[in-house]
């Protein structure tokens, strides 16, 4: 039996392969290459010694998406798939709603085809929005701020129908906080294209000289010293969560959602001093406008996922930064190297 991973090329989707894999799972990978390359399952094949089977399919084509599940013993499915950057989500929703939540709605349609029920769903912190308070623990009211969030929200919804309607489905909705950081060996890690929307990828390429310096959106913020205040997460972490989810699911059924964060919040300052101290290079920057639309401060409350799932986040910033710096500079070019 195997695990299908949906995305599974693509940042925290190849992390995760590489942990299900080390843990013995047998992987099957279905991603359109959209936003990343074959070249990280090969990396994936060359860290663990292990093959995987790939598939360059379309999550919107039902027949090749059914293809897969005929060809392979499916026994859970890890969904990741899907569109990310929330400023293109605000430009062209249509392009996110669709890809998103039809792409969800194939998958789930082929998966009751096959009699398979069980599901891990990347969902995201963007279905919280503005938080009332913080940390954010899962039962507060949600309401994202922008398309790509309502794309979570709608699918953490779509799939709670799906186990009323059925309750032999299992489904975990995995809330990710700011996965950052890459594998240890330095051989997967993140590939944003073109200039980096996320703070650390842009720190990364500051550091390496690709950038010239870092706009700090924002100092007049209500934190400790102005800036933004997040939850950075070691993807690796991140991948863990999902081992302990699919155990989750592959003995229970129901549908939880749970927040995958440390439970503590860095400004973006303490980010770039936290990443001169563990790597010894200084970030040059500068304060600029706050960029629309970001919230003061956003960290979780991890509490239901250390209670039900047995999982905790046990990297620290240092090895984040550290890992985040080795993948930048043995990998100039990302994947295309
Ligand atoms: P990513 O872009 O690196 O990976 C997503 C993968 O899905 C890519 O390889 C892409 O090619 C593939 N894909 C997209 N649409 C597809 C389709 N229609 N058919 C087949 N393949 C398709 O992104 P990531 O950072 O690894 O994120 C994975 C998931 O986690 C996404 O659903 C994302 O929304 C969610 N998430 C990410 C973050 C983050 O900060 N990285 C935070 C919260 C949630
Ligand atoms: N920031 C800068 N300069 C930059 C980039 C970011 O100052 O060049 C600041 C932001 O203003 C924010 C912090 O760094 O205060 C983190 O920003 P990111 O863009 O790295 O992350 P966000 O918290 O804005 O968003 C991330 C994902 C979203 C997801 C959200 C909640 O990109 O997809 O976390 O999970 F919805």
């Amino acid at each position: 039996m195997s695990i299908l991973v949906t995305g599974g090329a693509g940042y925290i989707g190849s992390h995760t392969c590489l942990e299900l894999l080390n843990a013995g799972y047998k992987v099957v990978v279905v991603d359109n290459l959209n936003n990343s390359k074959v070249e990280s399952l090969s990396r994936i094949k060359e860290i663990t010694g292990k093959e995987l089977s790939f598939y360059k399919v379309e999550l919107l084509d039902k027949n090749e998406v059914e293809r897969v599940f005929a060809e392979n013993k499916i026994e859970a499915v890890v969904h990741f798939a899907g569109l990310k950057a929330v400023g293109e989500s605000v430009r062209i929703p249509l392009y996110y709603y669709y890809n998103n939540i039809a792409g969800t709605l194939i998958l789930c349609e082929i998966m009751n085809k096959f009699g398979i029920h069980k599901m891990v769903f990347s969902s995201s912190a963007a279905v919280y929005g503005e938080p009332q308070s913080v940390p954010i623990s899962e039962n507060v009211p949600l309401g994202p701020a922008n398309p790509y969030g309502r794309t979570k929200l709608m699918i953490e919804e779509i799939l709670q129908d799906l186990y009323i309607s059925s309750p032999n489905w299992s489904i975990a909705l995995l809330r990710y906080f700011n996965p950052i950081g890459a594998h240890p060996s330095g051989k997967i890690g993140e590939d944003p294209s073109g200039i980096p929307n996320n703070l650390m990828p842009y720190i990364t390429q500051v550091a390496a000289g690709k950038l010239k310096e870092l706009h700090i959106f924002g100092n007049d913020y209500p934190t400790s010293d102005g800036t933004g205040v997040r939850d950075y997460i070691h993807v690796v972490d991140i991948a863990k969560g999902h081992l302990k989810a699919v155990e989750k699911i592959l003995t229970q059924t129901g549908v939880g959602a749970y927040n995958l964060g440390t439970g503590k919040g860095y400004s973006v300052l303490e980010m770039v001093n936290a990443f001169d101290r563990a790597t010894g290079e200084k970030i040059p920057y500068k304060m600029v406008a706050p960029r629309p639309g970001d919230v003061a401060s956003c960290y979780a409350d991890p509490t239901k996922a250390i209670e039900e799932l047995d999982w905790i986040a046990e990297k620290g910033m240092e090895e984040m930064c550290l890992d985040a710096w080795r993948w930048q500079k043995n990998n100039p070019n990302g994947n295309g190297d």
